[in-house]
């Protein structure tokens, strides 16, 4: 048995206990493959970004980003604790108006916005962060024709090298994202933007990565974000809300560090405070869009154990039922996940094994060259910290469904999001006439 994080224990049966309940008792009651999600590690660790900065400006916005987990249960959660959202499609917008977040608690991002998003954005007066200078001027159009002003922000290249998996990293020079700084096109579109009849510009802001375990890059963007906004209040331009993103990352693996939004608070708030003070700035609002940091530790994915296959000098194979279709972060950027068997959460890892999904392809792993306790058929494996990017990047690859997600709270155990079942994989497939 590994330290277990702290929300998590085992009981005299020597199963995993989260949120209250027995894993294993979980897994009979529900079925596997299943996700778990402790509400309580969720509400905690949103409280805890929210302090960490509130403590020490006066003024801040903490969106949850959607998309780590944009179950309508979990967007529920986050609207009680106060959260804002960050959105990057129309839907997540849809969700986080269902659970009562409203318009203006809301950022929007990505590259490709379309029209019909913009315009429900425009609507519910949703702060747009504007990649583009063909969106500005699809946003300033379409807000003519609804008769309204749109809020807007320039999400701008920062040039931070973060680091992280290339696939998350955001903030390079040579990124999709933003407008570049280095060469002035982002002055220039605030002064653009500044001329536009049905524009209000307010906002500022950058994501430079995610899974990030280190506060020099969110400090140095800090930096570079703050010397913008100086320089766009010389064009007569007050920025309001000076957004940071997300991206503070968490220990995946036993001995990975921990970055505590604390420390990260501390060194962003002392550069906008030097900035403020030094350029006579008016007190910005500050806004940050966690995803992983809040929901990742809240979610376990429990798999049943099908199979083993002993190899002689080479680790055991253990065939569960949930692959890369259910959990894609180790298939896609060989991330890892840490592992153990939810029946012998006490029982000494003493077997080399590699954890394997039921898919035809040699990437649909979970996890190689592992410790665990001798596994048998029927035993029950435990995939941690996927609360973040987990189900909701999941697929039908082989017509698998989609696994179910369990709500734990202080023992009690409710569904928030069903088993998908054969007809749910077939019931957007039509045959043609004239094959029939
Ligand atoms: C614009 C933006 N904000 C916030 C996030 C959330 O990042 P994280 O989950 O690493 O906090 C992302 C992730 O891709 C993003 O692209």
């Amino acid at each position: 048995m590994l330290m277990l994080k702290q929300h998590f224990s085992a009981n005299t049966q020597g199963h995993l206990v989260i949120g209250g309940a027995d894993a294993v008792e979980l897994a009979e009651r529900f079925g596997t493959p299943l996700y778990v999600v402790d509400e309580q590690r969720v509400r905690e660790n949103y409280q805890r970004f929210y302090r960490a900065f509130a403590e020490r400006w006066s003024s801040v916005l903490v969106c949850y980003a959607l998309k780590a987990n944009f179950n309508l249960a979990i967007c529920k959660i986050l609207q009680g604790e106060g959260a804002g959202a960050d959105v990057s499609s129309g839907n997540e917008l849809r969700n986080a108006l269902g659970v009562g977040i409203p318009g203006n608690r809301m950022v929007f991002n990505g590259n490709y916005k379309s029209l019909p998003e913009l315009e429900l954005a425009i609507t519910n007066n949703v702060l747009i962060n504007v990649d583009s200078l063909q969106e500005l001027e699809a946003i300033e159009g379409l807000a003519s024709r609804l008769g309204k002003r749109a809020r807007i922000g320039l999400r701008v290249n920062p040039d931070v090298k973060t680091p992280t998996h290339p696939y998350i990293a955001t903030g390079l020079r040579d990124s999709k994202f933003g407008f570049d700084v280095a060469s002035g096109q982002a002055i220039e579109a605030y002064k653009l933007a500044s001329r536009m009849q049905n524009i209000e510009v307010v906002g500022i802001h950058s994501h430079i990565g995610s899974q990030i375990l280190d506060v020099g890059p969110f400090e140095e963007a800090a930096k570079k974000l703050m010397a913008l906004v100086a320089e766009v209040k010389k064009l007569n331009i007050n920025l309001k809300f000076v957004d940071l993103g997300g991206g503070i990352g968490i220990p995946y693996k036993p001995d990975d560090p921990e970055l505590k939004p604390e420390e990260v608070a501390e060194h962003i708030v002392s550069v906008v405070k030097r900035v403020v003070e030094e350029k006579n700035l008016a007190r910005p609002t500050l806004v940050f869009e966690p995803g992983r940091y809040i929901v990742a530790d809240s979610g376990v994915l429990l798999a049943r154990v099908g199979y083993t296959k002993k190899r002689p000098d080479m680790p055991t194979w253990i065939a569960v039922d949930a692959g890369m279709n259910a959990l894609i972060r180790p298939a896609l950027y060989g991330a890892y996940h840490h592992i153990e068997l939810a029946n012998k959460i006490r029982e000494k890892n003493e077997q080399l094994v590699n954890v394997a999904g039921p898919l035809c392809e040699s990437g649909d792993f979970l996890g190689k060259e592992r410790k665990l306790p001798a596994a048998e058929p029927g035993d029950l494996a435990v995939i941690f910290d996927v609360g973040a990017y987990g189900l909701v990047m999941s697929s039908q690859h082989t017509a698998q469904p989609r696994p179910a997600m369990v709500l734990v709270n202080r023992g009690k155990a409710e569904i928030i999001r069903k088993r998908e079942c054969y007809e749910d994989l077939t019931r957007l497939d039509q045959i043609p006439g004239w094959l029939k």
